[in-house]
């Protein structure tokens, strides 16, 4: 059994993963920043209180992540999986960009991965353990539109740092994922996207379960194909 930390647990992608990940006998710590109206994760904690603890945690907030790390005190992390984001509201084009959403957008995305990483990191060196940043194919240079561009560059922005800390965290034994889900039928994919969430997520634990201090610091999607920076 390994022990997970996942963020944005309580919709979406992050509450498959929980789902999933628990029903396959890991302990699951399911970060969210809104217990109290996370009312599809509590349901799904109290059908699994042996190994589904909810954490409340705003990943944006230093004071609330410092709350959350002295509770898991020195306990080991096998996969943290830095899965809570937001898309942010129009307009993000270069020309038309609302700069509030850009900041905000960029703390989410790209900063908050980066500030949770560390402070669980002694966790994550304890287990020799995994640090899984969920991406976008929207981060990719390849990527064609310019309409979501606060979005896109928070995306590109987490994939610079998680390859350089890829770099740094080989000597302690830790292995960093980039991962798309794919387009993924969820709040943020809506309904027209392509995958459910449950073919998403069960590619995701694919993916983590197959990587290692080889692969460290690639980026590729839920199916397991590689794709272009
Ligand atoms: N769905 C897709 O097609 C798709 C495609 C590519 C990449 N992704 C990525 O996959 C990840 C999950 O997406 P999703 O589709 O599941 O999105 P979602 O349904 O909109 O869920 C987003 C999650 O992030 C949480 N979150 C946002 N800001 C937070 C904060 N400051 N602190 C803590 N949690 C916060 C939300 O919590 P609240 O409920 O409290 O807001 C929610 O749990 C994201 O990183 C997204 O960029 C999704």
């Amino acid at each position: 059994m390994a022990t997970y930390f996942i963020t944005g647990a309580n919709r979406g992608v992050g509450l498959e993963l929980t789902r999933q990940a628990a029903a396959a006998g890991h302990y699951v710590y399911a970060v969210c920043r809104g217990p109290g109206k996370a009312h599809d994760l509590s349901k799904l904690a109290a059908a699994n209180q042996d190994n589904i603890e909810i954490v409340p945690m705003d990943v944006t907030q230093a004071n609330s992540i410092a709350t959350a790390k002295a509770r898991i005190g020195t306990n080991p992390i096998d996969v943290l999986i830095n899965n809570a984001g937001v898309m942010g509201d129009d307009p993000q084009s270069p020309l038309d960009m609302d700069f509030d959403v850009l900041t905000r957008v960029l703390a989410v995305n790209t900063v908050a991965p980066l500030r949770v990483t560390k402070a669980f990191l002694p966790n994550l060196e304890r287990a020799k353990g995994k640090v899984i940043v969920i991406s976008s194919m929207m981060g990719s240079f390849t990527y064609g539109e310019t309409s979501k561009m606060a979005y896109c560059t928070s995306k590109t922005a987490v994939n610079r740092l998680f390859h350089a800390l890829a770099q740094d965290l080989k000597s302690k034994g830790v292995a960093v994922g980039i991962l798309s889900p794919g387009w993924v039928r969820t709040d943020m994919g809506g309904p027209s996207a392509t995958l459910t969430v449950e073919t998403s997520v069960k590619g995701l634990l694919q993916q983590i379960a197959a990587l290692d201090l080889k692969t460290s610091g690639s980026f590729g999607n839920y199916a397991g194909q590689a794709l272009p920076w």
